[in-house]
């Protein structure tokens, strides 16, 4: 099995009533709680079913988009960073995921300065790319390569086009070789030296898909991207997604995922 996809925790926030006015980026209708609510609880048991055990928070209501943990904060193996949301409606989340990293994590770690989410930060097998957005600038992106350093990881920073909300928006990896990614975020050249499985055009809302353990959860309505990665001999699990794409939601920003002793 892939050891960068190899984990055994995460910690994910049930969506709280207010979920309905999370961010998007375009201009469409907000979704209806209970099916963003349902979607939420078949991820969290597709995770528990890939072998994770699981630490559920309590919906946060003051925050809408407080149910993508991976906004707020990044985990490793050998420490938690607490991160400075590029979203002025996010900047309070990571206060509130501080004590539950504390208590799993022998190190936890701010972000000094700058912006930058978790949803553009993408693991590669040699390196952590760094995508700046209109959520991460290049002052915390800087400041996260530092912090990366004294943790031993390579940060990197990548360029990624306009009209990507996160870097994990139009990419994800597959496996130590592969990545998935959207026609315009391959041409940049980023993913150099690495297999690149594109996204057929007109489905890259389904970019976003998260490898766990020995599966990989993606978008029910994808059905070529879903087709792509089952040629590449990857076990699929495809999952309801409809009502939390409303509010651009991945699955990789709905958890943080790690890998225990
Ligand atoms: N709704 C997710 C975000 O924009 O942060």
């Amino acid at each position: 099995m892939s050891q960068i996809h190899s984990f055994n925790r995460a910690i994910l926030r049930k969506p709280g009533a207010s979920v309905v006015k999370g961010l998007r980026a375009g201009a469409g209708g907000d979704p209806v709680f209970a099916d963003v609510a349902s979607e939420h609880a078949a991820y969290a048991a597709a995770l528990a079913d890939a072998g994770l055990s699981l630490t559920v928070l309590d919906p946060l209501e003051e925050y809408p988009d407080a149910l993508f943990v991976e906004d707020p904060a990044l985990v490793f193996p050998e420490a938690a960073i607490v991160l400075r949301p590029g979203a002025p409606s996010r900047a309070g989340e990571g206060a509130f995921l501080r004590p539950t990293l504390e208590q799993l994590f022998e190190q936890v770690i701010d972000l000094p300065v700058g912006h930058a989410d978790g949803g553009d930060v993408l693991m590669l097998p040699d390196k952590v790319l760094i995508g700046l957005s209109a959520r991460t600038d290049r002052e915390g992106a800087e400041a996260l390569i530092a912090v990366l350093a004294t943790i031993g990881y390579r940060g990197v920073i990548a360029e990624t086009p306009r009209e990507v909300l996160h870097l994990k928006t139009a990419s994800s990896l597959l496996d130590e070789e592969t990545v998935l990614s959207t026609r315009a975020l391959a041409a940049t050249g980023i993913f150099a030296g690495l297999r690149v499985i594109e996204v057929p055009d007109g489905e890259e809302g389904g970019a976003n898909v998260l490898r766990v353990n020995d599966r990989v959860l993606a978008g029910a309505h994808y059905p070529r991207i879903l087709e792509a990665l089952d040629a590449h001999g990857l076990n699929v699990m495809p999952l309801e997604n409809a009502a939390i794409a409303m509010i651009d939601a991945g699955f990789t920003c709905m958890s943080l995922r790690w890998s225990a002793p």
